[in-house]
């Protein structure tokens, strides 16, 4: 065993004393040696877009990017512009293939295929700076495989490669609301045209596809509930999601996964974990009354009222900590897969815009009605591999505070909010259900992603033996 133990812990077999500090020091190290092959694992599966990638990062740490691209610009940057082209163009493929060449919905007034949308962008660029159109379309058409040859035709990895880079390059913007105290000059193109365009663009369209995916008439049924239904499912729902039975994957999770596997689900979770509740303090602004104090006091509890040793993020940082992980907020960015981003950068498009209020709410409702029934999954894993309180204390912790939170969002925001806007109530719902699907497509994505390197860890460790 890898990890270390306290003899607190009276479902811990395992008694720390026994294991002298240099073999812990060697198991953590093993467990993050093997957390890092399984990043550079995830990172491969997006090489078709890597580079795509890198040019997002080029053109955010540009000091101006809008002035850069401006073909007003006394001397307008080359460089710059044929970058934006080249990512748009990226985008409006992957886009293609992720979520199917469907016509855009405002075709009837613009004549623009949706798939084309952010050509527009990349054309306007071009037309701008007087670039031949010829070289757009010619980019174009190789742009539009653009993980090649090397994913040999391999239908499923081309579609989960073109899902992983456009919901990063969505996390990149995304991630420029929150303030991360470091280089102050990341910051500048916070507010770029560009990036909003770039942003916007693949927001409709991955918007249109997700309430496709939805189980059957769970949208027209939220778009068609009046008040009453809608209070109605929304009391179901706590009933049902409160303590449901697990899924198959947080059974596994539960009674068959390892130490490695226990790190792997921190390291994947610490990308939201370490900045937890950051995206519910963009709610907070506004009108004073009773709902809106409800959501603060959930709030303040998540963030410690106020006291940094009793934030969430620091249990959650005190546990990685425990099992030898690394604590910096996207250490483990690379790992973490495209249905768990989805879930983050979901939640930033709710917060951003108020008028998803109402959705935003309701996902947060199921979110703390729903939490502790895995989190009591993820804290019998934990002590089943014999690891300390401290390296499974966030879960406790949220056991308790989220069981009170579930309730208060439940009688305190979303049934009052329902009633305060009688035509729109269906969206507090929409969100509630849109949340739980999107919880459980990310929680058997992950669970995927720890049988995975759990395999390549045993693979490993037998060719080692050999
Ligand atoms: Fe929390
Ligand atoms: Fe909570």
């Amino acid at each position: 065993m890898w990890i270390m133990s306290s003899t607190s812990n009276p479902f811990n077999p395992v008694d720390e004393t026994v294991l002298p500090a240099p073999a812990l020091a060697a198991l953590r190290a093993e467990a993050t040696a093997e957390i890092a092959r399984g990043a550079a694992e995830r990172f491969e599966e997006g090489r078709g877009y890597k580079e795509p990638e890198a040019l997002l990062c080029a053109l955010l740490a540009l000091p101006d990017l809008d002035a850069a691209l401006d073909p007003a610009a006394p001397a307008p940057d080359a460089d710059a512009i044929d970058k934006a082209a080249r990512l748009s163009r990226a985008v409006a493929a992957a886009m293609d293939a992720a979520y199917g060449p469907e016509p855009i919905a405002a075709a009837a007034a613009t004549g623009i295929p949706e798939s084309d949308a952010t050509f527009t962008v990349a054309d306007e660029l071009l037309a701008k700076h007087d670039v031949d159109a010829s070289a757009g379309a010619e980019a174009r058409a190789a742009a539009s495989s653009p993980a090649g040859g090397a994913v040999g035709g391999d239908r499923a990895f081309e579609t989960a490669a073109a899902h992983t880079f456009l919901q990063r390059v969505l996390y990149r913007i995304n991630r420029l609301s929150h303030f991360w105290y470091d280089d102050l000059e990341s910051y500048s193109n916070e507010r770029s045209l560009f990036l909003q365009a770039l942003r916007n663009t693949i927001e409709r369209r991955w918007q249109r596809w997700e309430t496709a995916q939805l189980p059957a008439g769970v949208a027209a049924r939220c778009a068609e509930a009046g008040l009453d239904e809608v209070q109605q499912a929304l009391k179901e729902g706590y009933a049902r999601d409160v303590d449901p039975p697990h899924s198959p994957a947080l059974t596994f999770i539960r009674d068959e996964m390892g130490p490695l596997g226990y790190a792997h689900l921190l390291a994947i979770g610490s990308v939201d974990g370490l900045v937890e509740a950051s995206r519910q303090s963009r709610v907070c602004a506004g009108t004073a009354n009773s709902i809106q104090c409800a959501v603060f006091r959930v709030l303040s509890e998540e963030y410690g009222g106020g006291r940094y040793a009793r934030k969430h993020s620091t249990f959650y940082s005190a546990m990685m900590q425990e099992a030898g992980l690394d604590t910096r907020e996207e250490a483990y960015l690379d790992l973490v897969p495209w249905q768990a981003l989805a879930n983050a950068n979901s939640n930033f498009l709710l917060t951003e815009r108020r008028r998803h209020y109402l959705r935003y709410l309701g996902a947060l409702t199921f979110f703390e009605i729903n939490g502790p029934s895995v989190y009591k999954a993820y804290l019998s894993a934990g002590r089943r591999c014999g690891l300390s309180e401290r390296a499974c204390g966030y879960w406790e912790l949220h056991i308790k505070e989220d069981e009170r939170h579930g309730r208060q969002m439940l009688d305190e925001v979303a049934l009052p909010l329902a009633a305060m806007y009688p035509d729109n109530a269906g969206e507090v719902l929409l969100g509630y259900e849109q949340e739980a699907f999107l919880g459980a497509r990310a929680g058997a994505a992950v669970t995927e992603a720890i049988r995975a390197a759990e395999a390549a860890a045993e693979r490993a460790a037998s060719a080692g033996q050999v």
